[in-house]
């Protein structure tokens, strides 16, 4: 029977999953897909500490390097988070000649270039499917399923936390904090829900899925990157009036002066595919030049979804033992050349402005005036009644128009008379 001698680094939410899931399923492994995973060592920070998987206690260390000077391991699977700790062990189990399974898309989009060389110049694996889209299977789905492909466009909601507190807030009127409570109880959020919140944490996946897609290096300080903490109720009850939803989406698009990388609470038409995927669900839509539109729907967050993922990978590994170790070359691809990612300024899109004014006459006129200098054509205006003292929202949505000249509009709408705090500006995509 194949079998893999593990090493876990982590056991918090994550690793806690992956501990019960080979634990649970250890006969159906062994017996019907003939695969033995053995966790030789787990790796914490305090031993001691209360934890909600039952574990032998001479198989925790609270030494990491006890993992990678074992000899014996075959693999490291690496769950603790984080780049600092997570990128010297990861770098020093492939020096040591393990194979490694990691769940860490921080790491892999700030240090992927050293780590994916490192991995191909000592011939050892390093899988990360449980990095992007929990249990979703998308780095296979772009590495193998979809290997026939290039790639116009990546459309995708790869943060379940914003997913899900936009969800709540669209379908159940809840206000921010509680959709955010509620997402840190379900164990969806990062440590820092910051990562999630500031859209970081779909970056990070961004920048990996652009990487494989289409095919080069990506530096994450080139994709821009807008997160949901400004989204107030009232712009997701004006965006319903209009016919859309608001969802955090991470989108890639490849144009004829460059890649468009960028994530950013966004505008879709209800009847988009992506703006029916609700809660925790991530989804993936890929536009391929031979399959055209390919979904791909799941479990991005949680315990149970990334264990299966990190499964998925050690399967690979088992499968690949006594196979000789060639050149990953979809993976060298990934790191050879940079990718040219446009700067946000110059990108197109249509836009939703909100605007709180002060009711009375000339102050939507001003603002068209601004617009129409900037060569930005308004397609839809509402204006709401006076509800407190003098100012109304007021929201406008424009046609196609140039970030840039969207940009210098608001900040000359900002500062004139009549306007009251600082303009809301989301992009509008899917008509
Ligand atoms: N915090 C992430 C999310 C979990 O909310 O999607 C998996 O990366």
């Amino acid at each position: 029977m194949r079998a893999l001698r593990i090493g876990l680094l982590g056991l918090g939410q994550i690793g806690s999953a992956f501990y019960s899931l080979l634990h649970q399923k250890r006969e159906y492994f062994e017996k019907e897909i003939g695969v033995r995973f053995d966790i030789v060592k787990v790796a914490v920070k305090h031993r001691s500490k209360k934890r909600h998987v039952s574990i032998a206690s001479n198989i925790l260390t609270d030494r990491a390097e006890d993992l990678i000077q074992d000899a014996s391991l075959d693999v490291i699977v690496e769950l603790i988070g984080g780049t600092r700790d997570a990128r010297r062990l990861v770098s020093q189990a492939l020096r040591a000649g393990k194979h490694v399974v990691t769940a860490n898309k921080a790491l892999l989009a700030e240090y992927g270039d050293e780590i994916f060389e490192l991995a191909n110049r000592k011939r050892r694996w390093l899988l990360f499917e449980a990095s992007v889209g929990g249990g979703i299977p998308v780095i296979k789905a772009l590495r193998e399923g979809l290997v026939a492909n290039r790639f116009d466009s990546i459309y995708s909601i790869i943060n379940g936390t914003c997913n899900y507190i936009l969800s709540e807030m669209t379908a159940k009127k809840t206000d921010f904090k509680d959709a955010l409570n509620q997402a840190q109880a379900k164990g969806f959020a990062e440590a820092d829900p910051r990562l999630d919140l500031d859209g970081v944490d779909a970056a990070h996946k961004l920048a990996l899925l652009v990487r494989f897609a289409f095919g080069g290096k990506v530096k994450l300080k080139d994709i821009y990157c807008e997160g949901i903490s400004r989204i107030r109720s009232e712009d997701i009850a004006f965006a319903e009036e209009f016919g859309y939803r608001v969802k955090l989406l991470a989108i890639a698009k490849k144009t004829k002066d460059g890649i468009e990388a960028r994530v950013q609470p966004t505008l879709l038409p209800k009847d988009h595919i992506l703006a029916n995927v609700n809660g925790s669900f991530n989804a993936v839509l890929f536009r391929g030049d031979e399959v055209g539109d390919s979904l791909l729907y799941g479990r991005g967050a949680g315990g149970h979804p990334t264990a299966s993922a990190i499964v998925s990978d050690l399967m690979d590994i088992a499968l690949r033992q006594e196979t000789r170790f060639d050149e990953d070359e979809i993976q060298m691809r990934a790191i050879r050349k940079p990718l040219r990612i446009k700067n946000i300024s110059s990108i197109l899109s249509r836009y939703y402005l909100r605007f709180h004014v002060v009711d009375r006459p000339g102050v939507l006129a001003g603002i068209a005036r601004v617009l129409g200098a900037h060569r930005i054509s308004i397609s839809d205006v509402i204006q709401k009644e006076r509800s407190v003292g003098n100012i109304v929202p007021l929201i406008l949505l424009t046609h196609d128009a140039h970030e840039r000249n969207v940009r210098n509009s608001l900040r000359q709408i900002d500062r004139s008379h009549g306007i009251q705090g600082k303009s809301q500006v989301l992009r509008i995509e899917g008509n």
